[in-house]
Parts: C-alpha cells; structure tokens; sequence
C-alpha cells in the first residue's frame, strides 16, 4: 500500500508518532511527546508567544527571545500591559516586527476576553494570528484536531505523496494530503512530529531517507530525488535599495552619545529605535540631505536582506555639540546594547564604534 491509497487507515500518523515518542526535540515551549497539557493559563501563552516568534524563523534563533520574553513577562496579562517601546525593543534583532506590534495587541485582546479563544477559527481573528498559527495553537495549546501547514510540514508531505506541482500552486494539495493524514486525537503532536521530521530528516537538500520512519510509505522516495521536492518556483532578484544612515555623536557628561530616533508607524521597522535615516531613497552618489549640517565623514556601507529587498546603507558620522532639531534622544554608546536596535541599525552602529 502507498501513502495515497487509504488514507482511513493510513499507517502514517502511528508511524510518526512512535518515531516522535523517541526523537522529540525538547523544547522550552512544548510538554513531552503524549503528555498531558498543563492546565494552566500559562501554557496557551507560551505556545502563541512560541509560535508567533516561530514564524519564518527557526528554533535556534527563538530560544533566548523566547526566554527572555516569558521572564520579563509570564503571563498574557502581564504583557498586555507591557510597554509598547519595551517590548519592540526586546524583539530586536528577531526580524519581521510587526510581529511585535501585533503580539501587543493580541496580548491585549486576550487579556480583555479573559484568556485565550480555543477554536482555530476564533483564534484566526486575533492581531498577528494567521491560518498556520492558528491551526498551530488550536491543536497544540488546546488539543483541538487542526492541520498544521509550515515549510517543514509542506515538504515532508509533498514528498511523501510525491506531489510535484509547483510552489505556490502545489499547497493546496499539499494541505489536502495534510488535512486527509491528520489524526483525530494528538494532533498538535503530529503537526511538532512533521515539524521535527522535516527539520531534522526529510531536511530540504539532503534527506536521510534511511533513518525515516515513513520511508516504506513515501512515493517521492520510490520516484527517486525525494529532495526535488517540493518543486520552487525560480527565485526572483530582490530589487537593491540604497540608503544612508546617520552617527550623530557628542560628548555628554558620562562619556559619547549618539542620536537616536524611534522609527515611524507601521512600515519597515516601525516602532523600532533607530539611528537616523534618509528613508532609503538615497541614490548611490550619496546625495542624501542628512539632518543637521556639518563636516560629516563617510563611514562605508553595511548590507542587509529583508524579505523584498536586498538594502546598502551606507553610515555617515559627524562629531556635534548641536541636538538636531527632529524628535530623538542622546543615547550613551556604551549602553547601545540595551537600545534595541534592529540588526540593520546595529551593523551601522558597529561600523561606527569599530572606527572610533
Ligand atoms: N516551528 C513552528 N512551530 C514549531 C514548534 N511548535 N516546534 C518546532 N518548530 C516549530
């Protein structure tokens, strides 16, 4: 029998979840593999929080927010009432902020219904929460049967029903097979077994077919190069934007200051502390306006890649006794670490400090 012929009495999910019972990863969000859930407030806290920083960023980028997060704030009511500055500037350096703009606002949501929603659907209506995040909390935090759909699950199941229409038109017969393979009962440990099976097996270039539990029921492997699967679309060039970033620096009492300023609305890192910029419209002949006149001093350029577009900022520097006339504040350099900046900015603050 193949993967795709009954998929009733699939022997899939047994499979999966013996092989999850001896291979789970341990991790700080989640309870050991059919253990029960804690029957605490906490708990359902923990899995959102989990995997709203989990969303396209792994589990070893994740851990030491996830720590200091649950450290600074334990509950979702002690984080609705979290200081929007101070929790942007604890994501830092996570990426994709908005994320943290919206945790806030869930968490306050939350906080005012008195916990959590439980149904995917009504989970589906919070800030920040999206179809794979709510099938992930319904299943995982609440035991509700949901199917869980990430990148690892996505390539786990199209390789073993050998699904070779490409991406992004091929999800939607990939969440079908997902939906058809899910089991009534356990399922937010099947969604974390094909989660921890695509990451650490059926890895995207080089699976371990051998050492896979479900390598008798895969029909990407019989077909031969289970790794061509899932089919990518061709990678589009990301467009290059230029910009320029400001050092302004000064000699306060307690030693250097630089300015700093706390980015704009909800657009590219909003919210975010920041050194000043040119807003990224800059062409490459560094004819920018910076935002106070003086004899500023071209640092070089430091790179970064966001989801849409590959950026070059280049980093001026200009020594100043004048406070410039746009809303910001003197940050002491030595304590730059606690500002919260976002990893672009601290690679130009870097730039800057290393040529002191
Ligand atoms: N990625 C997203 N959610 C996850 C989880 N619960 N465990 C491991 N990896 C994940």
């Amino acid at each position: 029998m193949t993967a795709s012929d009954k998929l009733n009495d699939s022997p899939i999910p047994a499979l999966l979840l013996d092989w999850y019972g001896h291979n789970a990863r341990a991790l700080p969000w989640r309870v050991g593999p059919g253990e029960p859930r804690p029957d605490d407030s906490a708990w359902p806290y923990r899995v959102w929080l989990s995997e709203i920083m989990l969303q396209q960023t792994t589990v070893a980028a994740v851990k030491p927010y996830f720590a200091k997060f649950v450290e600074a704030w334990p509950s979702v009511d002690a984080l609705a009432k979290a200081d929007e500055a101070e929790v942007m500037s604890a994501w830092a350096g996570l990426g994709y902020y908005s994320r943290a703009r919206n945790l806030l606002k869930c968490a306050q949501e939350v906080a005012q219904c008195g916990g959590f929603p439980q149904t995917e659907a009504d989970l589906r209506k919070l800030p920040g929460i999206g179809d794979y995040s709510a099938a992930a909390i319904a299943a995982i935090a609440f035991g509700q049967k949901a199917t869980v759909v990430d990148a690892n699950v996505e390539r786990v199941i199209a390789r073993l029903f050998a699904i070779e229409e490409p991406l992004p038109k091929g999800r939607k017969a990939i969440r079908i097979k997902a939906v058809q393979v899910t089991p009534d009962q356990r399922s937010g440990d099947f969604a974390q077994a094909m989660m921890d099976l695509g990451s650490s097996i059926c890895t995207t270039r080089d699976p371990k077919c051998l050492l896979c539990p479900l390598s008798d029921h895969c029909d990407g492997r019989k077909a031969g190069e289970p790794e061509r699967l899932p089919v990518k679309p061709a990678k589009k060039a990301k467009p290059q934007r230029v910009g320029t970033a400001y050092w302004i620096e000064r000699e306060g009492s307690e030693g250097s200051e630089v300015w700093l300023v706390t980015r704009k609305g909800s657009g590219m890192l909003g919210g975010m502390r920041a050194l000043p910029d040119d807003g990224w419209t800059a062409r490459e002949d560094g004819s920018a306006t910076p935002p106070i006149q003086g004899e500023w001093q071209a640092l070089g350029a430091v790179s970064h890649v966001f989801t849409h577009a590959q950026l070059s900022l280049q980093v001026m520097r200009l020594s100043t006794a004048q406070t410039p006339a746009d809303e910001g504040m003197w940050w002491p350099v030595d304590e730059l670490e606690d500002a919260g900046l976002p990893t672009l900015f601290a690679k130009a603050a870097q730039l800057a400090i290393a040529q002191d």
